[in-house]
């Protein structure tokens, strides 16, 4: 393949040993010229694209296949790494205080959801199914997103001004909804270790493990009356947990 440097020569030579073309032949050359160089860019972008891809699906593929302790290590580095660039984006931005709320709140939320969505979708898909282990890390993540959301709250908008707080509490149904998932969520986290497991049996720990189903829809709910117009994203969170409610009850029947 000839390269843009080459004919970008040809159309200069053209046009030097042959003084007698008129304006129209040399407008016309040089549109030909770089409509093929222009032809040739996105024809070799095309190619290193192709090449990168498989390039890239190769890394994930090697990604899926690491030993799950591997795989779990990276997760959480990615998410530490994930809140980092949340507390920076926010330092950056106008408004500290809620920008790092509604990122801690927001990414709280995803991940708990996606948290639930594990079980059903490793059913039908089997690379999810192969990371079912990884469901606990995603859940407890969302927790500590959540908590420090909390805690956000607590330190930085009411500076442990317990009285004003209860006044802000007093009657706000958006923030009693907030309080009642949290506390739902604080049990669950606390018994999310191995020894928990142990500890209280398996069937008891499942049992209190379903309080998830109630947690996250208070969690949705909280999101929804949180946002004063953008409501679509917490509508479509609540599809997607009503879809998960009702794949749970058709299989626990
Ligand atoms: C003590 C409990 C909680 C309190 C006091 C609280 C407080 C708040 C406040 C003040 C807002 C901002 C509303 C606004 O923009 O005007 C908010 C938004 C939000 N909260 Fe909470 N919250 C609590 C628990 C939770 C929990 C457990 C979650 C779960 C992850 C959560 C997720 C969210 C989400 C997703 C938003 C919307 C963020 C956005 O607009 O981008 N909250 N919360």
């Amino acid at each position: 393949m000839r390269t843009c440097a080459g004919k970008y020569t040809d159309f200069k030579n053209a046009l030097c040993t042959a003084p007698l073309l008129n304006k129209a032949e040399c407008l016309s050359i040089a549109c030909r010229s770089i409509a093929v160089c222009y032809s040739d860019w996105i024809i070799f972008k095309f190619l290193t694209k192709l090449k990168l891809s498989s390039r890239i699906k190769g890394a994930v593929l090697d990604l899926f296949n690491l030993p799950i302790t591997t795989r779990k290590h990276l997760l959480n580095l990615g998410l530490c790494l994930a809140l980092i660039w949340g507390v920076y984006d926010a330092l950056m931005g106008p408004d500290l205080v809620s920008d790092l709320r509604d990122f801690t709140g927001r990414y709280g939320a995803y991940l708990l959801l996606i948290s639930l969505l594990v079980t059903p979708l490793s059913q039908r898909w089997r690379w999810v199914k192969r990371h079912l282990a990884m469901r606990r890390n995603i859940g407890v993540w969302g927790f500590i997103y959540a908590a420090l959301h909390v805690l956000i709250w607590i330190m930085l908008e009411f500076f442990y001004d317990w009285s004003l707080m209860l006044d802000e509490i007093a009657g706000n149904l958006f923030i009693l909804l907030g309080i009642f998932a949290f506390l739902l969520l604080l049990p669950l986290a606390l018994t999310s270790t191995h020894k928990a497991i142990k500890y209280l049996g398996y069937r008891k720990w499942q049992l209190l493990h379903t309080l998830t189903y109630v947690a996250i829809p208070a969690v949705i709910a909280h999101h929804f009356m949180a946002q004063k117009t953008a409501t679509l994203e917490p509508l479509l969170m609540g599809l997607v947990l009503f879809l998960v409610l009702v794949w749970r009850y058709r299989h626990v029947r």
